[in-house]
């Protein structure tokens, strides 16, 4: 979105704090919250009035063909979903990642020695702990029968992904971690990006920022362990796996 780097910091400051609402102080959160649609506001005005070349200005520059543009409040609202939601799930998959590999050392060992593994590898740390686990409700429109329930008009509805992805019909034995599990199978064979129109806009991205890693964790610190007796800390958040500590050993 073409944020600069000095401001990257505020940024994921604003984002820990806003998706970090377990701990926050409502003072705190507002001003995150206004902290992040300022600056918003503010690169929105910068791409306006001079040209970027980023994706942002050319939200700010984009006509449909009735010459209609984005409202202010849309492009806010993209800044803050494409950054936020960009941004967060991404560094969750990478931490629960790691712990779901440290804790099946025979699991790090199989991908340090076979790095054709990593897509797989990263499809299973979707799956199996992926970072969003519920989606965002959606309302009946109608009355509908779903499975052996009825769901009336005006009913809120929330898909619990982390349920479907531990299904027993669907997934072999789903709560064992096995990154073999995805390895050659065409698709996706999970819902950790959700399903349908609202599937995650940036599942490509997210896919290769998680396969950099994974690759990068592995040759750089090969002998990457837990500490014995710091077992990691998870933000008490309903719908969403999120560590806020993982001790490492990064050598032997
Ligand atoms: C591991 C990383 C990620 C996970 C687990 C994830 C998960 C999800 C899920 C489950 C949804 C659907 C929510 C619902 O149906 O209510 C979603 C939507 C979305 N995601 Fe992601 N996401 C990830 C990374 C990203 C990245 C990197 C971006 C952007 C750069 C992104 C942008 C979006 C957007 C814009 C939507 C809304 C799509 C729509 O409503 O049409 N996500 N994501």
């Amino acid at each position: 979105m073409g944020v600069p780097i000095e401001d990257r910091a505020r940024w994921k400051g604003w984002s820990d704090q806003l998706v970090g609402f377990d701990r926050a102080d409502p003072a705190q959160l507002n001003d995150a919250l206004a902290g992040a649609v300022d600056h918003a506001r503010h690169m929105i005005a910068e791409r306006r009035a001079a040209e970027h070349g980023d994706l942002l200005g050319a939200l700010v520059h984009t006509r449909d063909e009735d010459g209609d543009r984005l409202t202010e409040s849309e492009l806010i609202t993209l800044v803050f979903t494409l950054i936020i939601a960009g941004y967060e799930t991404t560094a969750h998959l990478i931490g629960n990642g790691t712990r779901a590999l440290l804790d099946h050392p025979e699991q790090w060992e199989m991908l340090r020695s076979d790095r054709d593994l990593v897509p797989a590898a990263i499809h299973e740390m979707l799956r199996h702990g992926g970072t969003a686990l519920i989606t965002r409700p959606r309302y009946a429109t109608e009355t509908i029968e779903l499975g052996d329930r009825e769901i009336t008009a005006g009913s809120a509805v929330i898909a619990v992904i982390g349920g479907a992805n531990h299904d027993q019909d669907i997934h072999e034995d789903p709560y064992r971690f096995d990154i073999t599990r995805h390895h050659g199978r065409p698709g996706e064979a999970h819902q950790a990006f959700s399903h349908g129109m609202h599937y995650c806009l940036g599942a490509a991205l997210a896919r290769t920022e998680g396969e950099v890693a994974f690759d990068a964790l592995l040759s750089t610190y090969p002998d990457l362990s837990l500490v014995p007796g710091r077992p990691p800390q998870q933000q008490a958040v309903p719908g969403a796996l999120r560590l806020t500590e993982l001790p490492v050993r990064l050598g032997t």
